[in-house]
């Protein structure tokens, strides 16, 4: 008789713990996005502190290097760490998400360890901020659920991009299925959960 009231006080308190995951989970808790990093009339900055505050996701190296046979470039994406919480567990960037892939000029060296390839440069940025709400339908930088943008290395505070349907969202076709993200190259995204199966 105790053991089952002790199993159902347990039950209970398990119940509850969900239901405040739930609600935690739809809660609109990115408002700090739309107040640091997006300005009233919808202009996107990259957000200053992304290298030592967000979650670093992957990198794509791009062919195409030196006479030494490394990348041109390397493509490190990052996204803030409350918006992959979010999504390991929903399964969906929630607003104000921000995703930034920062493009690096490539320096290919023979190194104590073999030919080896390392960041030379900052060449620019790619941002997406998620938006469920519509917030600048009038704008050139926002729809299909997000912000888009691109900047120069020579100013991340104001992009060069005027018409996210021109110069963005042709590319990301290929990925639409997946909100328009390469979820597939990014282990803690992976809708499989690869990471989970490794640690295993
Ligand atoms: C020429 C095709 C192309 C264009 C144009 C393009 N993208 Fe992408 N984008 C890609 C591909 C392919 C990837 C992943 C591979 C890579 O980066 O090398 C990617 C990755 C990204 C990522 C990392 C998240 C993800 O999807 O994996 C962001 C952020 C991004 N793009 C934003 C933008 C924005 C904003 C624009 C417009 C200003 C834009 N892209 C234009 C092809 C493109």
């Amino acid at each position: 008789m105790t053991m089952n009231r002790r199993l159902i006080s347990l039950a209970v308190a398990t119940g509850l713990a969900a239901i405040a995951a739930s609600s935690r989970a739809e809660s609109p808790s990115y408002s700090e996005t739309y107040k640091k990093y997006v300005q009233p009339d919808g202009t996107i900055t990259v957000p200053e502190d992304y290298r030592t505050k967000f979650t670093f996701l992957g990198t794509f190296s791009v062919a195409g290097g030196d006479q030494a046979g490394g990348p041109a470039e390397f493509h490190q994406v990052y996204i803030d760490p409350d918006s992959i919480e979010q999504y390991r567990r929903t399964k969906a960037f929630p607003d104000g998400a921000i995703l930034v892939k920062e493009l690096q000029k490539a320096r290919t060296l023979d190194m104590t360890t073999g030919r080896s390839s390392s960041w030379k440069e900052d060449a620019g940025w790619f941002v997406m901020i998620k938006d469920t709400q519509g917030r600048f339908n009038d704008s050139g930088l926002w729809g299909d659920g997000w912000g888009w943008a691109l900047f120069d290395a020579a100013n991340r505070a104001k992009p060069t991009t005027t018409n996210y349907k021109a110069e963005c969202i042709g590319c990301h076709i290929p990925v639409k299925k997946t909100d328009w993200v390469h979820v597939w190259a990014y282990p803690l995204l992976d809708a499989k959960d690869r990471v989970t199966d490794f640690n295993k």
